[in-house]
């Protein structure tokens, strides 16, 4: 039925013989949108199989071939940005403009990949053996990087196309396949961004991607023996992979709970617009977002007031109007952020607006004043609300900045560019921004958590080389 999306495997739209869907709760009108195949074991196991044959063949693929398929499937995906972005909206409230910007720079990643790859891959290594105590030179060893095999895509809600692509253009250059698993709100925005793989013509079997609720195909896909690495982005699910999963190498990147730290002599009008644009925008549910404010007493006051004129200013409602804050992604998200807020009601923070919800809608929310026994302080709420903790001195900041179990970015505002590398050489994060919110792009930069914010280094150049191996051939001369 018309009524289904159907999932992706073998070149094909398939329908799933468990002749069951999963529903996808539009977040603003928490209604169901669109539904999607609920996908079998079988199911895997078949996309599985052909996923790796498929990748034999690509390996052998002309690395400009690859490369030349992989600027058509972006040139495509910019020319469906419209309904790309129009599914985005739908299912998980992302402002209209943001959604169209997430497919742009979704092709523009796959174009940069695709130059990228064969600049990285088309040179090898060459070494000789007298360099090496007790050796002649006799040995000639050449390196180069082959595929992995077949790997694992998983991304999260919040880029399902993004985040998709970050993953599928650097397996697709440096000669892997894709199996792909959607999130589930975000699911029908990524078979488009698949579709349009399928119509740059990528051999059948090479990119799969399969829908599905978690309970059935999650572990089945994770733990299967035909994956040869594992890219996640998401949440606390990806310590549970990493626990089960193979001896394959993962690369996970599982959110964070970034510091803004704001010294004395921070431009605090370039603080607060940074606040506003790092702990707002796409109402907080980014793994970037600042999650927490670490200010100086001295400049506390200030800052919380030109923060607050600027929350004054953001627009709440549909996605469809680009309003800045739109419904959160789903009810119990929603009910988590209102657990934070009523904890640290209870516990005294200052409220620096009243606290207002609307279904999944909850307005932007300052909240002055937090102390560590507050769960906001240390908790990730994935929503428009920020904690404001005061400190006395910048070792009072990275002392809580480092106590934190996460360590993805930070961000340090000041004009004094000596303390601001001292501060982020010791900040345990795997980026710190210094006068600007924390933020993934560009995206060929490096980017990467520590702690329980992730495994190995994502961006352009650090995914393509995380996605092959070292293949070496020693000629023995006589
Ligand atoms: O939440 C996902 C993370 O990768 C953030 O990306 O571009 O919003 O900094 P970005």
């Amino acid at each position: 039925d018309g009524e289904v999306y159907k999932y992706y495997s073998e070149g094909e739209w398939k329908k799933s013989s468990s002749g069951k869907s999963v529903a996808i709760i539009n977040p603003t009108t928490r209604k169901t949108q669109y539904r999607v195949q609920a996908c079998n074991q079988e199911e895997v196991n078949k996309v599985m199989e052909i996923a790796k044959s498929a990748q034999k063949l690509w390996a052998k693929t002309p690395l400009w071939k690859r490369a030349e398929l992989l600027h058509k499937a972006a040139a495509i995906l910019k020319e469906h940005k419209a309904p790309i972005a129009e599914c985005l909206v739908k299912e998980i409230a992302k402002p209209a403009k943001d959604a169209v910007t997430e497919v742009v720079r979704s092709g523009d990643l796959v174009s940069y990949c695709a130059e990228e790859g064969v600049r990285i891959l088309g040179e090898g290594k060459f070494l000789v053996s007298d360099s090496f105590p007790g050796n002649e030179r006799t040995k000639y060893c050449l390196t180069s990087k082959i595929p992995l095999g077949v790997i694992l895509a998983i991304p999260p809600f919040n880029y399902p196309v993004n985040l998709a692509v970050s993953k599928i253009a650097p397996a697709l250059i440096a000669g892997n396949s894709i199996v792909l698993k959607p999130p589930t709100q975000g699911a029908v925005s990524a078979l488009h961004m698949v579709h349009c793989f399928h119509l740059a013509g990528f051999p059948k079997g090479l990119i799969s991607c399969v829908t599905g609720k978690g309970s059935e195909i999650g572990d089945f896909l994770t733990m299967h023996p035909g994956v040869d690495c594992i890219s996640f982005t998401g949440g606390d699910t990806g310590i549970a992979i990493s626990k089960k999963a193979g001896m394959i190498p993962l690369q996970m990147e599982l959110g964070g709970k970034d510091a803004c730290i704001v010294l004395e002599d921070a431009d605090l009008d370039l603080v607060a617009a940074n606040i506003i644009k790092g702990g707002f925008s796409y109402s907080g549910q980014r793994c970037t977002a600042v999650k927490v404010v670490l200010v100086m007493e001295s400049v506390a006051d200030s800052l919380v007031e030109k923060v607050k004129a600027r929350v004054a200013k953001l627009t709440v409602g549909a996605p469809e109007d680009d309003s800045d804050i739109t419904p959160v992604v789903t009810e119990s998200s929603a009910n988590f952020i209102e657990g934070l807020v009523m904890d640290a009601k209870e516990k005294g923070a200052t409220f620096c607006q009243e606290y207002k919800r609307e279904g999944n809608l909850i307005w932007p929310l300052l909240l002055d004043n937090v102390r560590p026994d507050m769960r906001i302080a240390w908790e990730e709420p994935f929503g428009p609300v920020l904690p404001v903790i005061r400190i006395n001195s910048i070792e009072e900041g990275i002392h809580h900045c480092n106590a934190s179990n996460f360590g993805l970015q930070g961000c340090v505002f000041t004009k004094d560019i000596n303390k601001a590398i001292l501060i982020s050489d010791a900040m345990e994060t795997g980026t710190v921004q210094i006068n600007s919110a924390p933020a993934r792009g560009p995206d060929h930069f490096p980017f990467q958590g520590i702690k329980d914010s992730g495994i190995g280094s994502q961006g352009v150049t650090n995914s393509i080389n995380m996605m092959t191996k070292v293949k070496t051939t020693v000629i023995n001369l006589p």
